[in-house]
Order: C-alpha cells, then sequence, then structure tokens
C-alpha cells in the first residue's frame, strides 16, 4: 500500500504509514478500535490445526498493539470443485476454537471459490489510547524480549518437503497455535515502550522496523536459547526457506554480523516466523522482571537485543550472546 496516499483524520492514531500490526481508530477519550486482517495458505497437513494457527495468527497483531480482540469474522478463499467440503468445516472448527480460547466472538465471514485454499480473520479489538503500543517509541538502553522461540519457518520448510514429517509438525503447530494473549496480558504489567509481533520478516525484519520507528540501533543477541532445537538442527543440514535469504537482502543495507556468530544462528534470525512471539521494549529491570514473571508461569521469554544510540535510519548488529 506504499503507492497511497497518507490518511489523515483526526481519530486515526495509527495508520497505514509506519507498517504498524494494526489500524487503531479513537471512538472516545478512553476506547479506540484495534483492527487488522490476515488470511494465508495451509502450512501443516491437519486442516482443523491450520484453523487455528490461521485464527492465533491474525489475533496476534491485536495483542503486539497492547490491544485486547473482541470480535472476528473468517475470510475463506476455498477451491469447492478440489477439496471436499468437511476440510472447510475442520478448518473453520479449528479457528472457532482458537477465538473461543481468546474469549473473542466470532460475528460473521465471507468466502469465495478460488483455485487455492487461504483462510484467516478480521479482528477488532479494544485499546486504551494512552496504551498503544506501535513498532516506534523503545528508549535507549531498553532490551528487546522475544516471547516465542523462533524456527517455524524452517518447520513449515521440513513440512511441506516431508523431512522429519510428524515431529515438524508437531511442533509447528503446537509453537505457532499458541495465543500471545498472556504474553501480551502479562507484558501491561512491565510499561512495555514498544511492541510488535514477529511474522514474514523474521526477528531481524521486525527489530530493524523497531530500530526505524526509533531511530535507535539496535543490538541482537544470537545464542541457542532464541531457537526451536528441531529447526536448529534442521537448518544446520541446510533446510532454510527461501523467505529467509529474501529476509537477508531486505536488510543488508543496515546490517553488521559478527563474523564470530555462528552462522546456522545467524541464518534463523532471518526466518520468517507463521505466528511468531510478541517482540516487547521494556527498560532494562522491566525486561528482566518480564522474562522472569513469564518463565515462572512455564511460559517462553529470553532477552534477544538491546537498542542502542541514535541513527538516522535503521540499524542492526547481530552478535554474540551477551552474558
Ligand atoms: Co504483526
Ligand atoms: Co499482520
Ligand atoms: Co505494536
Amino acid at each position: 500500500m506504499a503507492g497511497l496516499p497518507d490518511q489523515k483524520h483526526p481519530d486515526l492514531l495509527v495508520g497505514l504509514s509506519t507498517s504498524d500490526d494494526a489500524g487503531v481508530f479513537r471512538l472516545t477519550p478512553d476506547i479506540a478500535l484495534v483492527q487488522t486482517l490476515d488470511f494465508f495458505t495451509p502450512i501443516v497437513d491437519s486442516p482443523y490445526h491450520f484453523g487455528q494457527i490461521a485464527a492465533a495468527n491474525s489475533l496476534s497483531d491485536v495483542y503486539a498493539m497492547g490491544g485486547r480482540p473482541l470480535t472476528a469474522m473468517n475470510i475463506v478463499c476455498f477451491p469447492v470443485c478440489d477439496l471436499p467440503n468437511s476440510v472447510l468445516t475442520e478448518t473453520l472448527r479449528g479457528g472457532l476454537d482458537k477465538m473461543q480460547e481468546a474469549d473473542v466472538a466470532l460475528a460473521g465471514g465471507h468466502s469465495v471459490d478460488d483455485k487455492e485454499f487461504k483462510y484467516g480473520l478480521s479482528v477488532t479489538g479494544v485499546v486504551h489510547p494512552s496504551k498503544i503500543l506501535t513498532n516506534a517509541n523503545a528508549k535507549p538502553g531498553d532490551l528487546l524480549v522475544l516471547t516465542k522461540p523462533l524456527g517455524t519457518g524452517v518447520l513449515a520448510t521440513a513440512v511441506k518437503g516431508n523431512v522429519d514429517l510428524a515431529e515438524a509438525e508437531a511442533l509447528l503447530i503446537r509453537i505457532a497455535g499458541t495465543l500471545n494473549r498472556r504474553a501480551g496480558e502479562i507484558m501491561t504489567n512491565f510499561q512495555p515502550h514498544a511492541c510488535t509481533d514477529v511474522t514474514g520478516f523474521g526477528l531481524a525484519g521486525h527489530a530493524l522496523e523497531m530500530s526505524r520507528g526509533a531511530k535507535l540501533g539496535i543490538t541482537l543477541f544470537a545464542n541457542k536459547d532464541l531457537f526451536i532445537p528441531k529447526a536448529l538442527e534442521l537448518a544446520s543440514i541446510g533446510l532454510l526457506p527461501a523467505g529467509a535469504y529474501a529476509n537477508r537482502q531486505f536488510c543488508q543495507n543496515s546490517l553488521t554480523v559478527n563474523p564470530l556468530v555462528e552462522q546456522v544462528y545467524a541464518d534463523l534470525i532471518f526466518d520468517p516466523q507463521t505466528s511468531g512471539g510478541l517482540l516487547v521494549a521494556l527498560a532494562p529491570d522491566m525486561a528482566k522482571d518480564f522474562v522472569a514473571t513469564m518463565n515462572d508461569q512455564g511460559l517462553f521469554a529470553v532477552i534477544v537485543g538491546e537498542f542502542g544510540s541514535h541513527c538516522t535510519d535503521g540499524r542492526l548488529e547481530i552478535v554474540n550472546n551477551k552474558v
């Protein structure tokens, strides 16, 4: 949508121009609407679990704005002549179960006949206008916290290529199918400054957006705690999605990779994620407390980076683990 003119409306608090996770529109001084939509083609063989992953992914952008999703509508493109109806029913059932887990009401939807099956949601949520978390607004010295391990792009590539199918698919279903709801709720207790979710551009691409938004360089700490162990194993035998190379290319002009960083870590930082975790910028003490609270509840959270000094455009540096 880069070719469209910038939309100006006094109540449009977040619009197209900042490539944020969702649009935000102020209704009253205390309530703003958060609106987003997303859909994609199946990444697992089980229609039910595809529905769950697609719904978790669509809902995530509302959590990434600091918001609470309320209602959703199904978006369906379905090859009526090529696939049995049960595939669609199971997909929608998976999506609905995920919406119910999120306390989100299914309010409707629309379907069209299409050669390629696609499913997703448009989601409406709310946020207090003073609690909106955009990509921007991180402060110098903030730490970056990630709330899901990386590597779902590699797992999806394994599923597609029939490599370690059962294990890769089970992991993909569990990790990509997890709602970012609890991470989003817990993060709001630690005064976060900025947030996004990690999806198609990978950790590096989404971190670069946050760097550009804040006009602060980011140092990412590459170490094995960031990654799904199975994805590390598969990536080290060369199984990487094409998107990882495209993401690296996209970041190239703003990127330095320390030569001591293990190749496979440097590769996976660009792995495109499906329904990835939240990426949250918080003051250092808050970041440590957020991670500890998440881990105490058995939830994944690691510190993946640090905001540094001013830069006019985005800048990323990837280094070894900072102890
Ligand atoms: Co997003
Ligand atoms: Co999105
Ligand atoms: Co955000």
